[in-house]
């Protein structure tokens, strides 16, 4: 017990499996440039106050340095009794420049607000970066959408065949929803981007140091103003995940949506061998296995919310160790969350689109409501026209004809005498898709505002 930081009152050894299971450094290592960054600060606050020189300092900050270059290059050696990254630091700082000094870092710090810190720090650079690729992934689906803003498919309520669409309507969908998530992350990071330090281990510091000064140095946009709250706030734990859940969310029905066009059924889209595998007994199979991936993936994310959530709920005020289990959801989360932003950019980026399979399956049935808009325009009532337009539709089919398009101008007579014989030019698919032209619609024009609206935001 004597090397350990808390030695002092112990005189028993551990049992060594409790070490394992106390140990946080093989996951928390990651966090090694945010908890010697964090500890650089501190101490500029502690020379402040007189609580160490200058020579001091510079010294402190002479081996944060060391230690880092060593973490980069994979030279810096665990030892035992390196329970997490902030006694693994501290031990090695005390060797690179004596206990001394190193000795005097922690003053007044305790791990507590040095661990939410450092959880900020990290999660604060993370979603960044994601952020960055998320805004990739946005850009490359607005570019596939501008390029076959041409391309009509069928739109799908309940999965049966609804109405003629755009191809970009339907990817310039899926972009909103990652535009919202986009938004949605950057107002986690202003969110999170407080500060806990100088906090001490609930109670608050005894020396005043200048928490607004640490703030400032670490970048953050203020402190949190309750030291208790400091060291035992993991709500932005919980709100990076539920962000990482609902966007992985999106991502699964994203993929849903192109698992479907991929089959041989409806062939409106191929995966780009790339992200593609086969099946190892039958020759002609080319599975989507990357999109599936992003589906299943989905859950295992959720799995990681819902699971700190419930290590999370009753814990008493402030700080328990119940509160490292954060650490190992949270960092597969977002590293889950990585990876799909990256396979599925480079999914939409590769896939190739079957324009003609996609007309294909457009049929005159999807354009019954525009035939109850027809005679909408010649001043019929909606509800009246919906129903005579059902008609055709059943007439089309006791007659067995291949759509209600093929009706002849007697029997469209026999249903209703108000038809006339411009009925024939409301079975065009492209008008169909034109006349939805009011914001957010199908028309051309309205997919283009869409699309712009969205790089707007994206700050383009
Ligand atoms: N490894 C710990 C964690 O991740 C650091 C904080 C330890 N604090 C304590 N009082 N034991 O939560």
């Amino acid at each position: 017990a004597e090397q350990r930081l808390w030695g002092g009152r112990f005189t028993g050894a551990s049992d060594p499996l409790m070490d394992l299971y106390n140990a946080s450094l093989p996951y928390d290592k990651k966090m090694y440039a945010q908890d010697l960054e964090g500890t650089r600060v501190y101490t500029m606050g502690l020379e402040k106050l007189g609580l160490i020189t200058a020579e001091e300092l510079k010294e402190i900050h002479r081996g944060l340095e060391i230690i880092k270059e060593e973490w980069k290059s994979g030279k810096f050696v665990e030892k035992q009794g390196d329970e997490d990254i902030h006694t693994a630091n501290e031990r090695r700082l005390g060797e690179l420049i004596g206990k001394n000094i190193s000795g005097k870092v922690h003053t007044g710090r305790s791990r507590n607000d040095q661990v939410a810190t450092d959880m900020r720090l990290y999660v604060r650079d993370e979603l960044k970066k994601l952020a960055g690729y998320l805004k990739s992934l946005i850009e490359t689906m607005i570019k596939r959408a501008e390029k076959e803003i041409n391309f009509l498919m069928p739109g799908y309520t309940h999965l049966q065949r609804a109405q003629p669409i755009r191809w970009s309507h339907w990817i310039s969908m899926y972009a909103t929803y990652f535009t919202e998530d986009y938004k949605r992350l950057n107002q986690i990071i202003e969110r999170l981007n407080v500060s806990p330090l100088g906090c001490g281990a609930l109670a608050g510091h005894p020396y005043g140091i200048d928490r607004e000064f640490l703030a400032k140095e670490l970048n953050f946009n203020g402190v949190i103003g309750n030291s208790l709250a400091a060291v035992s706030d993991r709500d932005f734990v919980v709100e990076t995940m539920f962000w990482s859940s609902l966007f992985m969310n999106h991502i699964s029905r994203f993929s849903e949506d192109l698992i479907i066009y991929s089959s041989g059924e409806f062939g409106f889209i191929q995966l780009a061998d790339a992200y593609s595998t086969g099946s190892s007994l039958m020759p002609q199979k080319k599975n989507p296995d990357s999109l599936e991936l992003l589906r299943g993936k989905s859950g295992r994310v959720f799995g990681s919310l819902a699971g700190f959530m419930m290590s999370l709920k009753s814990i008493p005020s402030t700080y328990n160790k119940d509160m490292q289990e954060d650490k190992e959801p949270l960092f597969d989360a977002m590293l889950t969350v990585e990876h799909s932003i990256l396979i599925a950019t480079g999914v939409i980026s590769t896939l190739a689109p079957k324009s003609e399979r996609m007309e294909a399956s457009l049929s005159m049935d999807m354009l019954a409501t525009d035939l109850a808009d027809y005679l909408v325009r010649k001043g019929v009532p909606f509800r009246e026209t919906h129903h005579i337009s059902g008609e055709c539709v059943r007439a089309a089919e006791e007659n067995s004809l291949s759509g209600i398009d093929q009706l002849s101008m007697e029997q469209f007579k026999t249903i209703d005498s108000r038809f006339e014989d411009d009925v024939f030019k409301t079975f065009n698919f492209e008008q169909s898709v034109e006349r939805r032209d009011a914001t957010g619609g199908t028309a051309k024009s309205a997919v283009i505002k869409q699309l712009n609206a969205l790089k707007d935001t994206l700050g383009n």
